[in-house]
């Protein structure tokens, strides 16, 4: 996609991650009906931590920034986090697979491009994007749970995804866990 604009600091460094996440997550199931749990679990990861500096070091540096007005679409780029945190929680399933990139594929659209949120965040960083740029870079790295197929689980991921706007695909109760291609 050409434009005539070149994004900012925040906007490059944080599409890139996105980026690195996409090529993580095709590597995890790149055999069909197969997933890499070592692929997978980097992935897992990498979206909490990637979330994470969105929401405890970005949204409120820029908020500051705003005099404590909220980013337009931080209520709902919150509530799509929400979802896919849950979404990284239970056993992958095609279903889930395929809802995580439904998910992010809208999402990433929303903070990327020219008046994307990215964009919004540059503008107002000015001269500050630097420091926060560094702030973003020395985010801690995230751990991540063993998943958890409970029914718990199970209910706050439709619960979090109904608020955000998306279901299941496939929602059939046919979904079965794909195949680890190795143990770790
Ligand atoms: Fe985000
Ligand atoms: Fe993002």
């Amino acid at each position: 996609m050409k434009e005539d604009r070149e994004a900012g600091l925040l906007e490059q460094f944080l599409a890139e991650d996105h980026r690195r996440l996409d090529l993580l997550l095709l590597s995890a199931v790149a055999e069909a009906g197969q997933v890499n749990h070592q692929a997978y679990d980097q992935f897992r990861a990498g979206l909490l931590r990637h979330i994470g500096m969105e929401e405890k070091i970005l949204f409120p540096a820029v908020q500051r920034w705003r005099g404590g007005e909220p980013l337009p679409m931080a209520a709902k780029l919150r509530l799509d986090h929400g979802a896919l945190a849950t979404l990284l929680m239970p056993t992958p399933t095609p279903a889930i697979l395929a809802t995580i990139r439904r998910l992010l594929t809208d999402h990433n659209a929303l903070e990327e491009g020219p008046a994307g949120v990215y964009d919004l965040c540059d503008q107002r960083a000015g001269s500050e994007a630097e420091s926060l740029l560094n702030a973003l870079r020395a985010a801690p790295p995230v751990a991540v749970l063993p998943h958890s197929d409970s029914a718990a689980v199970m209910t706050t991921l439709r619960r979090t995804l109904e608020r955000a706007g998306y279901r299941l695909d496939a929602d059939s109760g046919r979904d079965v866990p794909m195949t680890p291609t190795r143990e770790p």
